[in-house]
């Protein structure tokens, strides 16, 4: 059982989603003793960008790529690796804008590779990360969760399930911004869901 914990906070330990998703960790490392566990900070190490530079790399042909080339295709390889080899995927989400941070947008562009994590046939868009769950932890100050504000968890749905990633739990910490009192609460909520989800 390999679990591959995804931290997108730029925050370190202050951050919340990745407390959570630490939590989900956890109790799945109860429920799975001897799970391998990777953790991948994209905060304290970002991953770079889709740029020009790297989509020349990424449309080269690996025979003949530079050196410079080959090295910024084997970061984006490294990170498909981790997913491959990953039972379950656990992913600390914050809300930046009513998006996802520039941090999981640059992990899911640099994972998302035609024939490697998905592929196009004559039925169309095929995932090719099968037989994979993931837990989603996220975090907001204010309060979106069923509502057309919230767009990252149709995104995040659309996109994992276009991978091949259909088994998808989601846990909210939402209002973290309305007051210290409504904070609380909604941490200790987090934490029944997260039982909830890792139980189901
Ligand atoms: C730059 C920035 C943008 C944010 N944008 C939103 C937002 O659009 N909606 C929202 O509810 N909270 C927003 N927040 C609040 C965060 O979602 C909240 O603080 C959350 O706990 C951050 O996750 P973290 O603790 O893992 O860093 C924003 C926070 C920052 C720093």
């Amino acid at each position: 059982m390999n679990i591959l914990q995804i931290n997108s906070s730029p925050r370190r330990d202050a951050s919340q989603s990745t407390r959570l998703a630490t939590r989900v960790v956890l109790r799945l490392r109860e429920a799975h003793p001897g799970a391998v566990v990777t953790v991948r900070d994209l905060g304290r190490a970002p991953h770079p960008e889709l740029d020009e530079a790297t989509l020349d790399a990424l449309f080269t042909p690996a025979e003949k790529r530079t050196p410079e080339q080959a090295a910024r295709v084997a970061l984006d390889d490294a990170l498909i690796a981790e997913i491959q080899a990953a039972d379950i995927v656990v992913l600390g989400v914050p809300m930046y804008n009513f998006g996802i941070s520039a941090q999981l947008k640059n992990w899911i562009d640099a994972i998302s590779r035609a024939g490697v994590t998905f592929r196009y046939s004559e039925k169309g868009p095929e995932g090719l990360l099968e037989g994979k769950k993931a837990f989603v932890a996220l975090t907001r100050g204010g309060r979106y969760r069923n509502t057309p504000a919230d767009s990252q968890v149709p995104y995040l749905r659309t996109v994992l399930a276009f991978l091949g990633i259909t088994d998808v739990h989601f846990v909210y910490a939402e209002g973290l911004a309305m007051g210290a009192e409504a904070a609380e609460k909604s941490i200790a909520s987090a934490h029944e869901q997260i039982e909830e989800a890792v139980a189901a």
